[in-house]
C-alpha cells in the first residue's frame, strides 16, 4: 500500500497529482530509512535531516510525531514481515498548483510514504563494487536531500553503460562523493572523507563510520581529496543507508590497493554490523 496525502492507495491505483511541483520542479524532500527486522533504523536522525531540508526550502512539513506515526501505520499496512529487511521511502512535495517558478503560497505540503521489502547487498558488501569517476554536475546545494536527483542518475547511468557499478563524482578534479552514497578513502592506515559542505549530502551511514571508526582508533580527516588522491588509495568504500558499507575494489579500471577488499573496511563493516543489531 502506498500512503499519499492522507489516503492510502493499491500499488495500480492512480495517486498521482499532475501539477504537483515534485513533478514539475523537483520541489520537494525525500528520505529513505532502513528496515532492519522491522524496526526503523536511525529514525530520528532521518527526521532530523529532513527537517533541515525542510527549513532550508522554506517547506512546510507535518510534525515529527505525526510522520512517526504514519510511518508505523506504514509498516502495518505494507505486511512486511519481521524478519524482513525492506526500507520505507518518504517524500514530501511542495504541494499542488498552477506551474508558476516562486514558491506559491498557501498550498498544502503532499507526503507519499510506502514500505518495501529489500535485502541487504551481501554480495556487494563481501567481494567489492567496480567504479569509475564521473564529472560531478549537480547543483551547489548536495546538502539537501531534495527530489531533483537527475545529475545523480545520469551519473549512475554513465557508470552502467561503461559496465561497472557505481560513479565517483568529482568537481574540477576534487573529489566529492558518490551518486547515492557518501565516498571514504583509507591511506597510511587513515581515513579520509569529504568535509560536510554543501557539495555533498551529510549521510547518516556516513557519520556512522566516522564514529565507529574513531571507537576503533582508526584516524579520521573529514578534508576534500583529489582524482589523483584516490586512484593511489590503499582501500576506498561507499556508505549510504541501502548501500551499508561497500567497498571499491577497481577504479578506472586499475585495482584499487591489492585489488581485494581491505582490512579497515572488513573492521568497520564488522563494527556497523554490531551497531545495526545492539
Ligand atoms: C548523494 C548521496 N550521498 C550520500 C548518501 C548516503 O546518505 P545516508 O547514509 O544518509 O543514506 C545518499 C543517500 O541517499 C545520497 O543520495
Amino acid at each position: 500500500m502506498y500512503y499519499v496525502d492522507g489516503a492510502w492507495y493499491k500499488p495500480d491505483e492512480p495517486a498521482i497529482f499532475p501539477e504537483d511541483r515534485g513533478y514539475q520542479f523537483g520541489d520537494g524532500i525525500y528520505e529513505v530509512v532502513r528496515i532492519y527486522h522491522g524496526y526503523l533504523y536511525q529514525w530520528d536522525d532521518h527526521m532530523i535531516r529532513l527537517e533541515r531540508s525542510a527549513k532550508e526550502l522554506s517547506l512546510t512539513i507535518p510534525s515529527r510525531k505525526e510522520l512517526t506515526e504514519i510511518a508505523q501505520e506504514v509498516l502495518r499496512q505494507c505486511f512486511l514481515e519481521s524478519s524482513e529487511d525492506a526500507i520505507l521511502y518518504m517524500q514530501i512535495t511542495r504541494g499542488v498548483s498552477d506551474r508558476q517558478f516562486p514558491f506559491p503560497s498557501n498550498i498544502r505540503p503532499v507526503l507519499t510514504m510506502y514500505a518495501k521489502s529489500k535485502s541487504r547487498p551481501i554480495q556487494q558488501m563481501q567481494s567489492g563494487v567496480r567504479a569509475v569517476l564521473i564529472d560531478d554536475i549537480r547543483w551547489l546545494r548536495c546538502d539537501i536531500k531534495s527530489l531533483n536527483l537527475l545529475g545523480a542518475s545520469w551519473a549512475k547511468q554513465q557508470a552502467v553503460e561503461q559496465s561497472v557499478d557505481e560513479a565517483i563524482l568529482h568537481r574540477n578534479g576534487t573529489v566529492t562523493e558518490a551518486t547515492s552514497a557518501n565516498l571514504f578513502a583509507v591511506k597510511n592506515d587513515k581515513l579520509y572523507t569529504h568535509p560536510a559542505t554543501n557539495l555533498i549530502l551529510h549521510g547518516i551511514t556516513r557519520q556512522t563510520v566516522i564514529q565507529l571508526a574513531k571507537n576503533l582508533g582508526i584516524p579520521v580527516l573529514e578534508e576534500a581529496f583529489s582524482v589523483n588522491f584516490v586512484q593511489s588509495a590503499d582501500e576506498l568504500f561507499i556508505t549510504g543507508t541501502t548501500s551499508e558499507i561497500t567497498p571499491i575494489v577497481e577504479l578506472q579500471g586499475a585495482r584499487v590497493g591489492d585489488g581485494q577488499v581491505g582490512s579497515i573496511v572488513r573492521r568497520l563493516q564488522e563494527a556497523f554490523e554490531n551497531h545495526i543489531i545492539s
